[in-house]
């Protein structure tokens, strides 16, 4: 039963929740994160300290982090994309701040409106204020196979980005197929690019679900040595400014594709159900 363990990271109320069109009621987002957290994660991420311009969704933010029933042994997180977001996020009691760069120069113009080198002189100051209050740091690359407005990026571009982060002194680095388009042999290659720059033990996989092929794609990513995995209970989730991504891959089929190959998350498959269940209700009413 002990198996090796894989850590899964569960991004439903962020990266599900940005995405929907109707404005989700701060209490269900906040029912959403305790019911979560009943299953047993090491890590939520619970929001977005970002424009609410931006992302209106977002932008109940300190209201959520303030309503969550804190488990212990469960780190809360949010994205940080500035020292707006992070001083923000510090004040709201956030465990874990997460800063997001990305492989293409469109996506990162799109999404956060300034280019790659903007961004990662903009998350310096972010990098020494983590440092400073001691609190952890995770980066994202966005992009690392597909991107909505330039197609296919090569794999040392991920590579590069996902470099320049961890020397800003990201603890791991979540690579993510934004879109979902990525296919195995892309994700391969482009994770060779990566580990030649940053050690397994530091990157983490996030795979949108958008072509269906996102648990293929943790299967040569657990190949390739990578040991944490973001998923989102009920397949909630996609990036406003990413038309066409669909769902992050579903916390549910994560779980019981790991546990069917050996490995233990720690999660409670029945209460991963329960709030899975709850996750996509909040997408019906949509
Ligand atoms: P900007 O317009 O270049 O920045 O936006 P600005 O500094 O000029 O500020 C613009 C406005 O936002 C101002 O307000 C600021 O006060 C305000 P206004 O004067 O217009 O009323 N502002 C803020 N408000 C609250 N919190 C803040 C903040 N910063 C500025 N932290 C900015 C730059 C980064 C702010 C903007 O582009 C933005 O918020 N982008 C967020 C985009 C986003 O959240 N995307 C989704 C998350 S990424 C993702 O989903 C991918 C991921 O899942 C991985 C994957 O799948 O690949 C992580
Ligand atoms: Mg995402």
């Amino acid at each position: 039963q002990q198996g090796e363990r894989v850590t899964i990271v569960e991004v439903a109320p962020r990266d599900g929740l940005q995405n929907e069109a109707r404005l989700v009621d701060t209490g269900d987002k906040i029912r959403l994160v305790d019911l979560l957290s009943d299953c047993g994660y090491e890590r939520i991420e619970v929001t977005s300290f970002v424009s609410p311009r931006w992302v209106p969704q977002m932008a109940d933010a300190p209201a959520v982090m303030a309503g969550i029933a804190r488990r212990q042994g469960t780190r809360y997180s949010a994205l940080t994309p500035n020292m707006r977001g992070f001083e923000a996020a510090l004040a709201s009691g956030a465990d874990e701040a997460a800063i997001f760069a990305s492989a293409s120069e469109s996506f990162s113009q799109k999404n956060i409106n300034c280019s790659i080198a903007e961004s990662i002189e903009r998350f310096r100051p972010v990098a020494e204020a983590s440092r400073h209050h001691r609190i952890p740091l995770r980066g994202y690359v966005s992009c690392v196979v597909e991107c909505p407005y330039e197609g296919a990026i090569g794999p040392e571009a991920a590579a590069r980005v996902a470099r320049l982060l961890s020397d800003l002194g990201c603890y791991e680095i979540s690579l993510g197929d934004t879109i979902g388009r990525g296919t195995p042999e892309a994700v391969d290659a482009m994770l060779e690019a990566a580990l030649g720059e940053v050690a397994a033990t530091k990157l983490a996989g996030h795979f949108h679900d958008t072509s269906g092929r996102a648990l293929e794609n943790i299967a040569v990513s657990l190949e390739r040595g990578l040991r944490v995995f973001d998923a989102s209970a009920g397949g909630l989730g996609g990036c406003p400014y990413a038309p066409g991504a669909a769902g992050n891959v579903d916390t549910v089929a994560v779980n019981a594709f790991l546990q069917k190959r050996g490995f233990s998350t720690g999660l409670d498959p029945e209460k991963l159900e329960r709030a899975a269940a709850f996750a996509r209700s909040l997408r019906r009413a949509a």
